[in-house]
């Protein structure tokens, strides 16, 4: 398949990165140094991507919450070795998203996503919209990413790892330590990637002005919600509109994260005391989960478990060889999630299952937050906590399911479903 015909070109290459003035250190990139370029899908459009392994050791193209079949899903057996490539076929057969691809090598996955290697991957609408829509001018994607440096301002993943997932002291915003965005509409766009090996994010404005979440990690949410933050787990997506008309001119204005570290200061192109945003609102009219559905029987029990390189689902570690769960492709289920405790109380698995958009039905028998009502591919699981999610798979083959904190993955926190 070498020479088949191809629309894109995503080659894995190492490259390197001035993180800091003065000081280079060496990054993984797709197509470049560092992260890689947005793919762009229409909603219903195919498309053949010739992805190219130039690095010195295996990895996979995983694209992570794109309903493909589990063949071009990239998975960990499907490994590219160095220097060689692989054509896939995409099919953007589910409603516009903002989606990401990454790395998903077995043990390896952790590091070469802390060197570098992610993208934005867009399902987009395939009629004009009323959301602003301009991509990099009112559309723009941000990915948060924490890094930590050794004292060579080296990203040196083996120095610096930590079986609990590394976290980072400095935050990165589309690879870019110290970021500022220029803001060129009153009204904007952002599609929010939580791309952070482990840690999770709880993002808001400086200023306390609100903003409206208007989809989750599959598509748009039944209806905006207002919000004044936003948690989202390693892997979580939000797209999030700012309305900056009617904010105090002289009043700097930024993301920041929970504790109030400022991630990226915006430097706003108007004057927003004058400036008017047209203000943009839907319903769907329909409930997001039906009662019939809600009244479904739980047909399968995961159970995430432990911390550092003793963690499991359902009492085992990853095994390439065993099929852990078995579907019907496009029959709905019930899969009940329970983060068991330990005796130190436990910490927080980001859920994540490949090859489905799925619905979050309830966490601890409660209807989950307004911002949760929206397709979902990964799902934060607290302590003790029992989510309950509808599961479809609309494509056939073998998928992974597994904890998102990327370490806890490698270290085998992952299973597998057969589709059929
Ligand atoms: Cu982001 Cu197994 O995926
Ligand atoms: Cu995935
Ligand atoms: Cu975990």
């Amino acid at each position: 398949e070498e020479n088949a015909e191809f629309d894109y070109e995503v080659i894995a290459q190492e490259g390197t990165t001035p993180f800091f003035e003065g000081v280079s250190t060496q990054t993984f990139g797709y197509n470049g140094d560092l992260l890689g370029p947005t793919l762009r899908l229409k909603e219903g459009e195919t498309v053949r991507v010739k992805v190219r392994n130039e690095l010195n050791e295996p990895t996979t193209f995983h694209w992570h919450g794109l309903e493909v079949p589990g063949s071009a899903d990239g998975g960990p057996s499907d490994e590219i070795q160095p220097g060689e490539s692989k054509v896939v076929t995409l099919k953007a057969d589910q409603p516009a998203a903002t989606l990401w691809y990454h790395p998903h090598p077995h043990e390896l996955t952790a590091k070469q996503v802390f060197k570098g290697l992610a993208g934005m991957l867009y399902v987009e609408e395939a009629d004009a919209s009323e959301l602003p829509d301009e991509y990099g001018v009112d559309d723009i994607p941000l990915i948060f990413q924490d890094r930590l440096f050794n004292d060579k301002r080296q990203l040196d993943y083996e120095e610096l790892m930590n079986n609990d997932g590394t976290v980072g002291d400095v935050s990165l915003v589309n690879g870019t330590l110290n970021p500022k965005l220029t803001v060129e509409k009153p009204q904007m766009r952002f599609r929010v990637l939580n791309g952070a090996n482990a840690r999770n994010y709880t993002l808001r404005l400086s200023n306390g002005a609100k903003f409206k979440q208007i989809a989750s990690d599959g598509g748009m949410l039944d209806e905006p919600v207002e919000m004044e933050e936003i948690t989202l787990s390693a892997s979580e997506r939000a797209e999030i509109l700012v309305d900056f008309s009617g904010m105090d001119g002289d009043e700097p204005v930024s993301i920041v994260d929970g504790d109030g570290t400022v991630l990226l200061p915006f430097d706003l192109a108007f004057d927003p005391e004058s400036a008017e945003a047209e203000p943009s609102s839907w319903e769907s009219g329909e409930p997001f989960v039906t009662e019939e559905e809600k009244a479904m029987p739980v047909s399968k029990k995961i159970e995430l478990f432990g911390m550092m390189e003793m963690v499991t689902i359902n009492g085992k570690k990853f095994d390439p060889d065993r099929i852990d769960l078995r579907q019907e492709k496009g029959v709905p289920e019930v899969w009940e999630v329970y983060n068991k405790p330990d005796m130190m109380g436990g910490m927080i698995h980001p859920f994540h299952i490949h090859g489905t958009q799925f619905k979050i039905i309830s966490r601890d028998g409660k209807e989950p937050a307004p911002n949760e009502r929206g397709l979902k591919d990964s799902v934060l699981v607290e302590p003790g906590e029992r989510v309950k999610l509808l599961v479809t798979f609309p494509e056939e083959g073998v998928y992974m399911y597994h904890c998102h904190i990327l370490e806890h993955e490698d270290n085998g926190m992952m299973g597998q479903v057969e589709v059929y």
